[in-house]
């Protein structure tokens, strides 16, 4: 591939979705972007970054972005920020009117298993008259379908998840593990975009962000951590990945004393609303 092929595939990817393609990656766009060659008849990245170039041609770009990402995700990763969660679930609900809908928000929730972790946790606090509104969101497309459908492998549910919680919450079906229809109930998933504009997503009382922004670069992560700020209520929470965090990059977050990975809004930003 040229290098101004490998430019061109890497800014359109930047743009759509913040993801930063570095130039020793070049391995990675021939094994990702292999099947979507094949799909299109295409004989190399330059035939790719030649038809990229056609502004019709928005959905070959959407589906070039959608094969760059990276969907790793696990029940319970990292254990730290559900043990947080558990804790501070109590006293949120406290803090709300009876009746009233506490939101919570898994942004770049890939395949959906920090979603249902969160609805699997949930079950195991008293919710006190509150309902409970959790939302899962990806821009790919193919994990938000995955996730929706809640079909698990062995080896998927192998990794972070007690068994306790297997037998309680999933059956199995044709070789596989799914969620339960009373969880799959409790959240909803759609299509969206980080970098898109998330006002239209509403207030949360805590955001799960986490393992996504290791892939931007510190404007983009100053960016999204800005917006998620705005739509977090102001005693929410936010979590982001281990790897992550707000140091230097905004001061409309600050760290949770003694609580790694999770983030609050500054006290007197949250007092004025
Ligand atoms: C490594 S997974 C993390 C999944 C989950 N949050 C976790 O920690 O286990 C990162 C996810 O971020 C998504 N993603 C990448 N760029 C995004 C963007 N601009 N907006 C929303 N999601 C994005 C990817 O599609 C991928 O599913």
């Amino acid at each position: 591939m040229s290098p101004d092929s490998f430019a061109f595939i890497a800014g359109l990817v930047k743009s759509r979705s913040g993801l930063v393609l570095t130039s020793d990656k070049g391995y990675m766009l021939e094994t990702r972007l292999g099947p979507l060659l094949k799909r299109d008849g295409l004989a190399s990245l330059d035939a790719l970054a030649l038809k990229l170039r056609d502004p019709r041609a928005g959905a070959l770009a959407e589906a070039v972005t959608e094969a760059l990402t990276t969907n790793e995700s696990s029940f319970f990763r990292d254990g730290k920020p559900f043990d947080h969660l558990r804790k501070v679930l109590p006293v949120l609900i406290r803090a709300r009117p009876a009746g009233a809908t506490l939101r919570i928000w898994s942004a770049a929730c890939s395949t959906g298993q920090e979603a249902y972790s969160i609805a699997m946790l949930l079950g195991e606090v008293p919710l006190e008259g509150r309902r409970v509104e959790i939302i899962g969101t990806d821009i790919a497309d193919g994990v938000v379908a995955r996730a929706r459908e809640g079909y698990f492998t062995q080896f998927e549910v192998q990794r972070g998840l007690p068994a306790r919680l297997l037998v309680k919450h999933f059956r199995q079906e044709e070789g596989r593990w799914r969620v339960s229809p009373e969880l799959r109930n409790m959240v909803r998933f759609e299509r969206g975009n980080l970098l898109g504009e998330l006002r239209g997503f509403g207030r949360f009382d805590v955001i799960f962000c986490r393992n996504v922004l290791i892939y931007f670069d510190a404007p983009t992560k100053a960016r999204v951590l800005n917006a998620l700020a705005a739509q977090l209520q102001p005693d929410g929470v936010l979590y982001l990945g281990g790897a992550e965090t707000v140091l230097g990059l905004t001061d409309r977050l600050v760290p949770v004393p003694g609580e790694r990975g999770a983030y609050e809004r500054p006290r007197e930003a949250a007092l004025a609303g």
